[in-house]
């Protein structure tokens, strides 16, 4: 049985794979500092699949302590959730997010080197891409300077893996995701977004379930057939399930380059007035919402060509969006 180690295991996008994983026969070991997320997850996974997974509560920013780690576990791949993701955050705290998101992966890819492990799996996101100039985007298309300090920790951890797999025998894949949403099918994991959701969707069930007074709409100026910005919403656990193909290419040596990236979407893209009508119809109710001024660093539209990542991973969203609208409400209902 393969032991993958989940960084980052008790998170939105980490619970998700862990479950898919543990479904497809992996034993798996997390890593997880427990700074965004909660202990009980842990249980939650264990309800779903009936298998608690090994867990380490353990910060990756010390060394010392991941050294430690890979001196008592021997692990057949790793994949790599663990870092901060709020965009407007990373412009206002720089170096935490440079320390998290860069460093981690500089000491999981030394002790990779030096104990010779393989397969390597990194959470990339679109917003390498910034505004592409040719839509669907394909992961041909051009990686422009990035817009945050986010997406600069992206593009510099893909340049290091890059670099890591010239100079040392190792395997790895980022994937680069789209705008992941929806909860598990069970309602027993799903995102927990603390304080007040920067994100769409978590606001748009907030609103709904009135904890939020009215949604507000960053703009209807676009270029765009309703005006309103235009992305790629992907269910969290067709997301997982796109690891577990990238986990299977590597581990079974298919992969054509040391390092290989891959659009994770469905390739089609969305309005925000479009998801408020979808989510009206999923959830039965109807969303407050008023139009607002542009939130400054959006961009127009992005969408994925998935045709690369089909064809190669043989992986493929299953989820319609209403479907993932209607796993996130449910998850809101829980909630409350
Ligand atoms: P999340 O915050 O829910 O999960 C990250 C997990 O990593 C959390 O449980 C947190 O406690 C843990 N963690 C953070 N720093 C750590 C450290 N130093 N040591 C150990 N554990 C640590 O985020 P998510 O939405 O699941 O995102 C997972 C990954 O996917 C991140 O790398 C993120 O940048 C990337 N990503 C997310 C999105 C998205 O919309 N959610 C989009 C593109 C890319
Ligand atoms: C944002 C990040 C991106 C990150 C992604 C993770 C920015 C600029 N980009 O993407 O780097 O990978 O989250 O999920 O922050 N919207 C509203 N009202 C709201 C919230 C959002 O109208 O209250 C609109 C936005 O303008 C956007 C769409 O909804 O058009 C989606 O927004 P969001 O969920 O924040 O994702 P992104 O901005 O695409």
């Amino acid at each position: 049985m393969k032991n993958i180690l989940v960084t980052g295991g008790l998170g939105y996008i980490g619970s998700h794979t862990v479950v898919e994983l543990q479904n497809e026969g992996f034993k798996v070991t997390i890593i997880d500092n427990l700074s965004n997320t909660r202990i009980s997850v842990l249980d939650k996974i264990a309800e779903i699949t009936g298998i608690k997974p090994d867990f380490h509560q353990i910060d990756l920013r010390i060394k010392s302590d991941v050294k430690n780690f890979f001196e008592t576990n021997t692990v057949d791949g790793i994949i790599h959730f663990a870092a901060f993701k709020a965009v407007g955050e990373s412009m206002q705290k720089p170096l935490d997010y440079y320390e998290n998101n860069v460093n981690t992966l500089v000491y999981l890819l030394q002790e990779m080197r030096d104990r010779k492990l393989d397969n390597f799996i990194f959470s990339s996101s679109c917003t390498v891409y910034g505004q592409a100039d040719i839509l669907p985007i394909t992961e041909n298309a051009t990686v422009k300077k990035a817009a945050s300090t986010y997406g600069n920790t992206k593009q510099i951890g893909e340049e290091i893996i890059q670099e890591s797999c010239k100079s040392h025998h190792l395997n790895a894949i980022a994937l680069r995701y789209f705008n992941p949403i929806g909860a598990h099918s069970s309602v027993k994991i799903g995102e927990l977004p603390l304080g007040v959701p920067q994100n769409l969707i978590p606001f748009v069930t907030q609103t709904a379930a009135g904890i939020r007074k009215e949604l507000a709409v960053f703009g209807n100026d676009y270029p765009t057939t309703d005006g309103t910005a235009i992305r790629d919403y992907v269910h969290v656990v067709d997301l997982a399930k796109a690891h577990i193909a990238a986990l299977q290419r590597l581990i079974n040596k298919n992969n054509k380059e040391a390092f290989e990236f891959f659009n994770v979407g469905t390739g089609t893209g969305t309005s925000v007035l479009q998801v408020i009508k979808a989510f009206e119809k999923a959830s039965g109710k109807p969303l407050n919402y008023k139009i607002v001024d542009r939130r400054e660093g959006d961009i127009t539209a992005a969408y994925a060509d998935t045709s690369i990542a089909n064809k190669e991973l043989k992986w493929k969203s299953e989820n319609t969006l209403e479907e993932a609208l209607e796993s996130a409400w449910k998850w809101q209902q829980q909630q409350n």
